[in-house]
Formats: C-alpha cells, structure tokens, sequence
C-alpha cells in the first residue's frame, strides 16, 4: 500500500447519480496540439523538473505495484485512454486492466492517479485510507477564485478545512436544520406545480431539466440569503454564476495534469486569469451585498448575533452569528457561500432531471409495479430493487456500503447530503403524485437522448421536454 502516497486525485466511478468533483475532462484535443506545439519545452522542463535522484531511479524502474495498461505515452502517459466521458472510459479501462483487484494505476500528464471501482478496495481507500486521499489537488489559477483556497469543496485537507466543514455539518446541515426551511421547499414545490398545471391546461410540454434546475437553484437562494431573493432578481444572477462556474472547472483540467510544468510556465495562468478574475469579482459583489444586508438588518431590528439562533434564520444569519467562535473571515463565509451554490443546486437539479428521463423511458415504472431484480444489472433504471422485498432494499447510500456511494464516503463526503435528499424528495414525490406524465407529440421514449455531458457534474446533454397530464389519463405501456 505504500504506493497509495504518491496517487495525487482518487477516481470514484461508483453508481453516482451525480458526480462531482471526481475526474476532470480530459479536453485532450487541446491537450495535444498544444503538447506538440511545446514539446521541446515540455521535455527540458520535465527532464529538470522531475529528474529522480539515484535511488528514486531504482524505484521507478521496478515494476508498478498496481495493474496499469502498458500503452503508456511519453509526456502525456494514458491520457490519450481517456475520452470525453471520462467516468466511462475509466471504467472500460479498469474492466479490462485491473486484475480483478478494483486498483489501477493512470499515469495522466504528470500526476499519477489511482483508479477504484470495486466496493471492497473503495471501502479500503475511503475507509482505511481515506486520510491518505482526503485532500484536493491545489490549483494556482482558481487559488484567489476560492478565496484563497478555503471554500470546502476545493480545499486542501487540513485545519481550516475542518473547521469549516464543522460549522456547516453543525449549524447549517444538521438534520432540525434542515428540516426548518420545509416551508420553503414547500412554496417553491408549490411554483412548479401551478406551472404544470397551468402547461397542462394548454397541454404544452415542459422543459422539465430548466425547471428542475430554477427549482433548485431558487430553494438555494432562498435558504442562503432569505426569502426575498426574488425581489432583486438575486436567483436569476446565481443562476447566471454558477453556469459560469462550472464552465470555468470543467475547462481548466490541463493544469491537473501538468500542474509544475504549466505552472512554471506561466502561460496557462495567463490565458485564464481574466475569466477568473472577471467571475471572482462578480461572486463578490454579489455575496458582498447579501452579507451587508444581513448585517444592516440584524443591526435596525436590534437582533445582533441573535440573528442566527433564530428559527428559520438563512445560512448568513447563522453564519455571521458564528463568525467570532469558529474564528473565521468575511472571505471564509464568501467561500462557504460560493460553495454551497456550486456544490448544492446542479447535483439535486441533475438528480432530479435524470430521474424523469430515466421514468419516462421505463414508464411502467410509473405504474408502481413491483420486480425483484437483481443488482448486477447495475446501469439499469431499476429503483424498485430499493424498496421493500427488492434485491439491495437493505443496502445503505448514506457512505456505509460501498457499492452505492452517491453522496461520496469518508471524510469528504457530501455534507449536504440531508438537503439535498429533502429538496429531491418533495419535488420527485409531488411531481409523481400530482400528474401523469406523456412525451410532446410525435415523441417516442426512445427517443430520450441520454448522451451524457462530462464536467463538474455529469449530466445529460438535452433538455427533457414532458408533457404533464390529469393523473390517472396517461396509459403507461
Ligand atoms: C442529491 C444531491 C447531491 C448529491 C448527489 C451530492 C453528491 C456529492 C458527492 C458525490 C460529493 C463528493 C464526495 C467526495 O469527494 O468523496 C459531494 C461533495 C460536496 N457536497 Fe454534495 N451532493 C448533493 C447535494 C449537496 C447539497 C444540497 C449541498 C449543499 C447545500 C452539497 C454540498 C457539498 C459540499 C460542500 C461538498 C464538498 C465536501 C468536501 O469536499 O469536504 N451537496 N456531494
């Protein structure tokens, strides 16, 4: 296991319904114009760069202690193996590579990764390991974007990591917590459904993957910043930075795989930083001004620090209430903020809108039948093998079993994983409850695109575009 310490990012293709954070595109059709271009560059670099010394020489040559395929490149190692879809290929490539053992080893640019894909070595490494692989790789080009590298999602693994992850655990997600903003989950579920209801009417289809996207986009705003987000127009500009965010991540993976040599060259962070700085300086303004608010308001009702004690009190109010006891910056509540609109609204929107393609292609799902199946066939649709009587009805998501990790395991797992479960629960429910559901004219469920999209967050490249109907109207065959 001693090779485990030099792996830089953990790879988990685990059955996800969302997957953030895991793996970065490749963007190799930009990676290799632009390796030829510099090669001889790259090659002095590297060469003065990562130079072994005698001894780790030796080491290098031996045999690698994890499976790995032999095609290996110079420079760019087996990124020329991983494709568009990474979380694909990664699993095409451990199929075949692994020796059964669930461990592989990627050389990628310059960063050797370890690939997991079976349940037994994910509990090794994100249990018995997992202090080993808890940290993120460090970024220079997004270090000033994440107010100094100190937003959870993105942090290195250490003591401003831990606390602030505590404070989010204790005061934001905790279970009474979360189950204080169900009115707010309730009047946004009650939006939607007089939107379907009045598409319904009319019998217009939906585009359900932009509703479910405002939807929870807008429960965010809320639970954030209070419930007149809408007045400003606040939800519509989060909207806007979070696309802009996960364009940003999903583009700048090449500094993953050459991080000292692109670092020291200084063009990749060049090229970059005027986006970046551009966005940061937006993100701001914008978590500037709530901040202020909160603080103008806490101050003309005489509510102080008291402020976040309060019942229903937004994630500010609590925030600012801690602010002194967990010792923490305004630009440490900004970062939290930031990452509470990256890491908490695509992933339940993403949920959501995969689970209506996916019932709209197995509609007799929708008739509540009832199969025992069995979990090998683990790509398809098959949500019933969940509940009483079927084959994992016992199986945990919660991080304990590691063959269904969706909300990650270990030290890093989501600690919004209550939230997120709430605001997922209460639309899927009442969207199933509510209303038959039926394809626009001329639409087969064949036709459902399910290309997938790889960034931040995995999801499928179309829009879904439904048609609710009265419940009981639609037959499902
Ligand atoms: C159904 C919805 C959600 C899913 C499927 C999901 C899934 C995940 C996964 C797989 C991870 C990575 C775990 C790892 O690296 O091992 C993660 C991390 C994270 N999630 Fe979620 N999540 C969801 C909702 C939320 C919500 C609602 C929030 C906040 C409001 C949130 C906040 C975070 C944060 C801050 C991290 C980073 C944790 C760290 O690095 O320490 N997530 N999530």
């Amino acid at each position: 296991m001693a090779a485990l310490h030099f792996v830089h990012v953990v790879y988990q293709f685990m059955l996800a319904a969302a997957t953030p954070l895991v793996a970065q595109r490749p963007f190799w059709f930009v990676v290799v114009p632009l390796i030829v271009v510099l090669l001889p560059v790259i090659c002095q670099r590297l060469l003065h760069c990562r130079r072994p010394n005698a001894g780790e020489s030796r080491k290098h040559s031996s045999k690698p202690l994890l499976p790995s395929p032999t095609r290996r490149l110079p420079v760019i190692g087996h990124l020329h193996l991983v494709g568009d879809l990474p979380h694909v290929s990664l699993r095409d490539l451990a199929t075949k590579h692994d020796r059964g053992g669930g461990l592989m080893l990627l050389q990628l640019g310059t960063v050797p990764n370890l690939v997991v894909s079976s349940p037994r070595a994910a509990q090794v490494v994100l249990s018995t390991y997992d202090h080993v692989f808890a940290s993120r790789p460090t970024s220079k080009v997004f270090h000033n974007f994440l107010y100094g590298s100190s937003t959870i999602g993105f942090g290195a693994y250490g003591e401003h990591w831990r606390k602030v992850r505590k404070l989010v655990t204790t005061h934001l997600f905790a279970v009474k917590k979360v189950n204080s903003f169900c009115h707010a989950r309730q009047e946004e579920v009650r939006l939607v459904m007089a939107k379907l209801k009045k598409a319904m009417a009319t019998g217009m289809a939906v585009d359900m993957s932009e509703t479910m996207n405002t939807f929870a986009n807008d429960i965010m705003c809320c639970v954030v910043s209070g419930k007149f987000f809408r007045e400003d127009g606040r939800n519509k500009t989060f909207r806007e930075l979070i696309e802009m965010n996960s364009a940003l991540y999903a583009g700048f993976s090449l500094e993953n795989y050459f991080p000292r040599l692109l670092n020291s060259l200084g063009i990749f962070t060049r090229f970059v930083s005027r986006t970046v700085d551009k966005t940061h300086e937006r993100w701001d303004e914008v978590l500037e001004n709530i901040i202020s608010d909160h603080e103008r308001r806490s101050f003309n009702y005489g509510r102080g620090d008291r402020a976040g004690q309060e019942e229903g009190a937004d994630f500010v109010d609590v925030m600012l209430s801690v602010q002194q006891e967990y010792g923490i910056t305004r630009d440490h509540i900004k970062a939290v903020l930031m990452d509470m609109f990256d890491a908490g609204t695509v992933t339940s929107s993403l949920v959501l809108d995969l689970a209506m393609a996916e019932l709209m292609r197995h509609p007799h799902i929708m008739t509540k039948q009832r199969h025992p199946e069995s979990w090998e066939k683990a790509e398809e649709f098959m949500p019933d093998r969940f509940m009483d009587g079927g084959s994992a009805a016992t199986i945990d998501l919660k991080g304990n079993d590691f063959q269904f990790i969706p909300f990650g395991a270990g030290r890093r797992m989501c600690p919004g994983m209550n939230f997120g479960l709430a605001t997922v629960e209460i639309m899927l429910a009442n969207l199933m409850y509510c209303f038959d559901w039926g394809l626009p004219a001329g639409m087969d469920k064949e036709d459902i695109d399910m290309t997938e999209v790889f960034g931040l967050t995995v999801h499928r490249k179309e829009k879904l575009m439904v048609v609710p109907k009265l419940p009981g109207t639609a037959s499902y065959a």
